[in-house]
């Protein structure tokens, strides 16, 4: 098995502040770096900012201020991600970085230098006001004018670098062919296999309209495409060009996130890039679907645009991310909910998982004074809930390979649900009323709480702070779950017989509607 692990988020711009959809992209990062760890890799976790660009230059334009005054206000917002929503990321990059500009020059040079670019002319119909290209579809949908302002179009002509794409065709198409499970999801694989089978044309990859970007080697007046600039970046984030130990052990990336709306841009434009470079193309691409807001487009028009700074003040940080991971299956697209987001917090964090630890802690400290007794022998169901546990650590594993969130966070609840019915059925507090099955109810309030002990740790990717709460409870003295290997903290039988628990913790208080 690979014992390193680099994921990437994509990088966002700095047009604008974080919404759902870029907490949505970095927590699922975020879960897969947390469980590569668990696993006892070595995991690079990069996330950053994409400044360059006309976007940026016309937000700041519009803020009267200049791009990068913009960038370095908005960055803060999105480098705030990090504590608000317990993000373990290893690297932020922006785009404005140094480090960066030679890393894309170098990559660009590479290509200028076998010919994969060439210098050529860019025609297409230009908005002057805008200062924006426009293709013949993008004209039709909008009767002729620009698809902003509505004003007329004109046929414009400007010298460009492209990139020989068409050259590539046969070698993407290889690649998907030779690794299946490059493009995640299957539909979504299928949908860019086609796209490229279809016929590949040349992609400029330079502006002479606009100044705010990396200046193209040696060719004064020529700024690098905004997305060849920043896909570089999930090299640059490894010390690229430099053979650094960073870019030699954890390149090519094993997954780069992305929402579907991107993903043409990682799966055919990218490779390209880093084959015609001779740099290795990335192992996967997994596009996850997009959310509505109660059912509608998310938009600062209808202003239903979903703040992840604001979710977490009302919600907390866990709550939150279980949400977005449970409620849909990854990939698809789904639906926001705040009414939502509570019923399930409330259902299942705490009824189900808080409420398994806080009523199995609150019998050991009533019959046993919080001390762990040992297990005595193990009957039918006592075998039942071990196998459960058991499975329900198998289950996550393989749904963590395969990217599915939601079958991870439902084989932890099955779990905390057959718990607690374990506790239902063996009535400890019947148990409790006769000495002579003091060796009995000691059996079952070990086994309801390892339970909890290995759901939390479970969990623990999701709901990193609640876990590690959970932990501190029932592994009192122990090193944080964090830095805990799945092989082993996962096993059934680890909780400590003797060890001295708290009467009570509670870790999802119920959330007041
Ligand atoms: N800067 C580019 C990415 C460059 S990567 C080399 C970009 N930035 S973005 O800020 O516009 O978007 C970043 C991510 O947010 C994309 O993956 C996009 O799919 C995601 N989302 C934007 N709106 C979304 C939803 N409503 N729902 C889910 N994700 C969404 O694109």
């Amino acid at each position: 098995m690979k014992d390193t692990f680099y994921i990437t988020t994509p990088i966002y711009y700095v047009n604008d502040v974080p919404h759902i959809g870029h907490a949505y992209t970095t927590i699922a990062c975020d879960v897969l770096a947390r469980w590569h760890r668990m696993k006892g890799k070595r995991v690079y976790f990069l996330t950053g900012t994409d400044e360059h660009g006309e976007k940026v230059q016309k937000s700041a334009t519009q803020k009267g201020l200049s791009p990068r005054q913009l960038a370095d206000q908005v960055v803060t917002n999105f480098q705030g991600l990090s504590p608000a929503l317990t993000i373990s990321n290893t690297g932020f990059i922006r785009t404005t970085e140094p480090r960066h500009y030679a890393s894309v020059q170098d990559l660009f040079r590479r290509s200028l230098a076998n010919g994969d670019i060439y210098l050529g002319e860019y025609e297409g119909w230009y908005c002057v006001p805008d200062e924006a290209y426009w293709t013949e579809r993008q004209l039709a949908d909008a009767g002729g004018n620009c698809p902003t302002c509505g004003r007329p179009v004109e046929k414009r002509k400007e010298p460009s670098y492209f990139f020989r794409l068409s050259r590539y065709q046969d070698r993407l198409l290889r690649y998907y062919g030779e690794n299946p499970g490059f493009i995640r999801p299957e539909e979504r694989r299928n949908e860019v296999v086609a796209f490229v089978a279809g016929g590949l044309n040349d992609l400029s990859v330079s502006r002479t309209s606009l100044s705010w970007g990396i200046p193209v080697p040696d060719a004064p007046g020529h700024v690098i495409y905004v997305w060849y600039d920043a896909l570089t970046n999930y090299i640059t984030g490894l010390g690229y060009p430099q053979r650094t130990p960073e870019f030699t052990t954890f390149w090519p990336a094993d997954i780069h996130m992305v929402g579907k709306d991107i993903l043409r841009f990682h799966a055919v434009y990218w490779p390209a890039f880093l084959m015609s470079a001779g740099v290795a193309p990335p192992l996967g691409v997994f596009a996850h679907g997009w959310w509505t807001v109660e059912g509608q487009k998310m938009s600062k028009s209808l202003g239903n645009v979903v703040d992840p700074y604001d979710m977490v003040q009302r919600y907390g940080a866990d709550a939150f991310r279980y949400f977005l991971l449970r409620e849909v299956s990854f990939g698809l697209d789904g639906d926001f909910s705040e009414r939502e987001l509570v019923r399930r917090a409330n259902s299942e964090l705490a009824d189900k998982l808080g409420n398994l630890l806080n009523r199995s802690l609150g019998m050991l400290g009533r019959y046993f004074g919080g001390a762990v007794p040992s297990p005595g022998a193990q009957e039918t169901p006592d075998a039942a809930l071990r196998d459960s546990g058991r499975e329900a650590a198998d289950a996550v594993d393989a749904a963590m390979e395969e990217v599915a969130f939601h079958k991870a966070l439902s084989a932890v609840i099955e779990l905390v649900t057959k718990a607690n019915e374990y506790v239902q059925a063996t009535e400890p507090w019947a148990l409790a009323k006769d000495p002579a099955n003091r060796g009995r109810l000691g059996t079952v309030l070990y086994n309801a709480l390892e339970a909890a002990r290995l759901s939390a740790l479970l969990m623990s990717p999701f709901t990193p702070t609640a876990s590690q709460r959970m932990w501190e409870a029932l592994v009192p003295g122990g090193a944080p779950v964090e830095g805990a290997r799945v092989d082993a903290a996962g096993a059934w039988g680890g909780l400590a017989a003797g060890a001295a628990l708290p009467k009570s913790c509670i870790v999802f208080p119920k959330i007041e509607t």
